[in-house]
């Protein structure tokens, strides 16, 4: 692991374990009570069927409810989202993040003409420019790690992928916390890099 990566963890597990002193538990039973306004998009049970809208199904709680923050305090821009969120209490979306984490993901396909060119940078990075392995910490089947916030990643839509990683590189999503984690990584993507990547997450299990 090299020294980037190593510091990253440290800094992004330290600052997961802050924020998880003073979140409320999630309750799932009554977070699927506040859901049915979401399920337009996201599905019923959290697995959308529309590549622009991300499946929520099994993603991490911790990393949901601090997309819902975000979102609802205007530091990440969701348009579609506007005002979805607003009247929901902190509680509310913390029922909300463990209702979608406990739900299982479903898995799409990648296409074949992408998948060697997406699976090598996922797992190997690129090591000419500094770039970790996304292994790392989205681990090597792409479920990421919980409880320190990184992301799952298996089976997500490509389309969403793709749309994630450029606007990361384009700085329209800075709300990857003080070590611009994924600012700093998807700053060494080509748009070729990038496809390739959205294809080998989409089939990715
Ligand atoms: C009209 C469609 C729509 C509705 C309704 C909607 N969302 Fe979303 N949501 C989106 C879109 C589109 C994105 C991704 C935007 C982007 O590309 O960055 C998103 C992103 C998210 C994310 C971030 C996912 C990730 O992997 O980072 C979460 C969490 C989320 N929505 C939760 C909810 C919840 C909870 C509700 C209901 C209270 C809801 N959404 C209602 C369209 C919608
Ligand atoms: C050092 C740790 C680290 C490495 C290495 C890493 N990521 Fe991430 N990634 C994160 C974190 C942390 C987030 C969540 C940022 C946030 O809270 O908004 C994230 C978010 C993402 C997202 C957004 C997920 C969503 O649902 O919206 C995508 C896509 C992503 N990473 C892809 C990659 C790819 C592809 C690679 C390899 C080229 C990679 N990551 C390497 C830590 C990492």
């Amino acid at each position: 692991m090299n020294a980037f990566l190593s510091s990253l963890l440290l800094t992004l597990s330290l600052n997961g374990f802050v924020q998880a002193a003073d979140s409320p538990a999630g309750d799932p039973v009554a977070g699927q009570a506040k859901t049915a306004v979401c399920g337009a998009c996201h599905g019923p049970d959290g697995n959308s069927l529309v590549p622009i809208f991300p499946k929520l199904a099994s993603q991490g709680e911790r990393y949901l409810l601090n997309q819902l923050h975000d979102i609802k305090d205007g530091k990440r821009v969701v348009l579609e989202m506007t005002g979805v969120l607003n009247p929901l209490t902190d509680q509310e979306l913390a029922d909300i993040a463990a209702y979608y984490a406990g739900q299982k993901g479903s898995v799409g396909t990648a296409d074949p003409d992408l998948v060697s060119l997406g699976e090598a940078l996922f797992r190997f990075g690129k090591l000419d420019q500094g770039m970790p392995a996304c292994t790392g910490c989205h681990s090597p089947d792409g479920a990421g790690i919980a409880t320190a916030g990184f992301p799952h990643l298996s089976g997500q839509h490509a389309e969403y992928i793709k749309k994630q990683l450029t606007a990361f590189r384009e700085g329209d999503r800075s709300n990857d916390g003080d070590t611009r984690v994924m600012r700093t990584i998807a700053a060494k993507l080509s748009n070729k890099d990038i496809e390739a990547l959205a294809a080998y997450i989409q089939g990715l299990h």
